[in-house]
């Protein structure tokens, strides 16, 4: 986090990428519990927070899939809501302009608008001087949207219930011996925009609890051995996604044809990611999706 004299933080607001998603059962209140591996990935937006007379966003992007018309109203912004969320909490007169530098789709599954009100949450705790620890923040962000409390706190982490229960994930022993390691993403957006409570609502039967799944994640990442990862690799949302949206299952398919270890959907989608074993491996993988205007190489975070 960047201060800006005394008037102002800028926040870059990572994306994620799920490593495992699971889907428990089916709740009383709607909602869905999952057990899910969230990992950060080197794609941003920059949030920039100033002191102001009034709450106020301004929005700017400048690759054209991303359509800021489809952004809804700013008051139903999940940054603007996590600011006014910090406010109230922290009993603060004045407001705060939002300034959001958009590099990460829409609808794609990558937690953006999750991640700008996570990074907003972080940025007032600093701006205000409010002092709150991490959990209490991740429980804040839980009142704005089931992704946020993972991304408040941030690093590769479990996530279980709705969202709300989050707390950094160990994978082991070796983790700590290697010092963590990072890997090797290419990231498609097929350019369509997945609706998360449609995913959910049309999925057509849940599991049952299938313990391999976190194990085997467990295990390939306390060896750092990218083959093992790609196989450990599992989201319960794919097949409804990619019913929903056969666009989602033509950029899955692209990436796997194009020679990427292991392919997955990011959430809810549309995104899509395939692990790939270094930087040049994910630049020749890339170079074979000439059919979508939007993939990037990324890493994750160190786990
Ligand atoms: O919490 P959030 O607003 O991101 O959730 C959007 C929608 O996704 C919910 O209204 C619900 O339909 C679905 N959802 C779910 N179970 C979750 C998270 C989201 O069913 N754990």
């Amino acid at each position: 986090m960047k201060k800006l004299m005394s008037i102002g933080v800028a926040v870059e607001a990572y994306a994620k990428v799920n490593f495992t998603l699971e889907v428990l059962g089916k709740r009383e209140d709607g909602y869905h519990d999952l057990r899910s591996l969230v990992v950060p990935v080197s794609l941003s937006d920059t949030i920039t927070l100033t002191k102001a007379e009034k709450t106020g966003i301004e929005i700017t992007a400048e690759n054209p899939i991303i359509d800021l018309s489809k952004m809804g109203a700013p008051e139903k912004n999940l940054a603007v809501r996590a600011a006014e969320l910090m406010r109230e909490v922290g009993g603060i007169k004045e407001s705060v302009h939002i300034k959001i530098q958009k590099r990460i789709p829409l609808g794609g599954g990558m937690g953006g608008g999750s991640a700008d009100a996570a990074a907003v949450i972080n940025g007032l705790n600093e701006l205000w001087s409010l002092g709150l620890e991490k959990q209490k923040l991740a429980e804040l962000g839980a009142q704005i949207g089931s992704d946020v409390p993972a991304l408040v706190l941030g690093g590769a982490v479990m996530m279980e219930g709705r969202g709300e229960r989050v707390r950094p994930f160990d994978c082991g022993g070796s983790r700590i011996e290697k010092g963590g390691k990072r890997y090797w993403l290419v990231l498609v957006n097929p350019g369509v925009f997945s609706s998360t409570p449609q995913i959910f609502k049309s999925l057509k039967h849940i599991q049952e609890n299938r313990l391999e799944i976190l194990s085997n994640m467990r295990l390939a990442l306390s060896k750092g051995n990218e083959e093992l990862v790609a196989k450990a690799l599992q989201n319960d949302l794919s097949d409804a996604a990619f019913d929903a949206y056969p666009e989602v299952a033509s950029a899955a398919k692209a990436l796997k044809d194009a020679g990427a270890l292991g392919v997955l959907m990011s959430g809810s989608g549309a995104s899509v990611f395939g692990l790939v074993r270094n930087y040049e491996h994910g630049q020749e993988v890339q170079a074979k999706l000439k059919d979508f205007q939007w993939s990037v190489i990324a890493q994750t975070c160190e786990i």
